[in-house]
């Protein structure tokens, strides 16, 4: 499928099935997190163009390359796409970040709003909306409608486990966003969660089940 990445770098694979271990601690969950979330933020941040500059070594000068004033802004779904801040603000510490609030009504499995806070000069940022989890693709789908409100310069969607319901999903409905993940898991069950997964990823990050 065009648009979509998904990560086969070992080390990537490796922190994956920790996190998908239900033995792993909150703890250790939230950490593997935010180092997936960085692995992951090297590739996403590939096309961020350059600049040639000139500097002075202290051997002599070097015509050499830096960013070229790009604007990204992170935008988490509430709550568990904020485990996945720090990460990417570690690569990019200038970035600014939004945040949208969305839940899963647990009967219609529909997303349900109930914060957005964005950067004001959004529309002239690059968006990379952050998500642990793409099941349904609901949500994915509702936070990329609210965004493009905005008029954004680009989007993109980065998660750490898919379905490839949530993909289809969020391909054939914003087939300009390009997802990024590290698996792509075969079904979702009858309460939406995907299986395998790793469960519910907001209460193994903040340990609230
Ligand atoms: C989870 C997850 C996604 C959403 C994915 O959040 O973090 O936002 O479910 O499901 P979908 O693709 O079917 O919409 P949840 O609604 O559990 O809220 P929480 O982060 O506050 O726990
Ligand atoms: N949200 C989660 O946290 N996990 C799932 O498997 C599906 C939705």
């Amino acid at each position: 499928m065009e648009n979509v990445f998904i990560f086969d770098h070992p080390l990537i694979q490796h922190k994956i099935s920790l996190l998908r271990d239900k033995n792993t601690s909150s703890k250790e969950f939230r950490e593997l997190v935010s180092e997936i979330s960085m692995l992951m933020g090297y590739e996403v941040t590939r096309d961020i163009p350059l600049k040639e500059v000139e500097i002075e070594t202290p051997i002599g000068h070097a015509k050499t390359y830096v960013i070229s004033g790009k604007k990204l802004a992170f935008v988490p779904i509430l709550r568990a796409g904020l485990g996945m801040v720090d990460g990417l603000l570690k690569l990019v510490p200038m970035a600014r970040v939004g945040h949208i609030g969305l839940y899963r009504d647990h009967d219609t499995l529909e997303p349900v709003e109930y914060y957005c806070k964005l950067p004001e000069d959004v529309s002239e940022r690059d968006v990379v909306i952050l998500d642990p989890m793409l099941a349904t693709g609901g949500s994915g789908c509702d936070a990329v409608r609210f965004i493009k409100k905005r008029n954004v310069k680009s989007i993109k969607f980065v998660c750490l486990i898919a379905s490839k319901d949530g993909v289809e999903r969020l391909h054939r409905e914003h087939p300009d966003v390009a997802i990024y993940c590290a698996a792509v898991d075969e079904t979702l069950n009858e309460f939406g969660y995907i299986v395998p997964g790793l469960g519910d990823a907001g209460d193994r990050l903040y340990g609230t089940k």
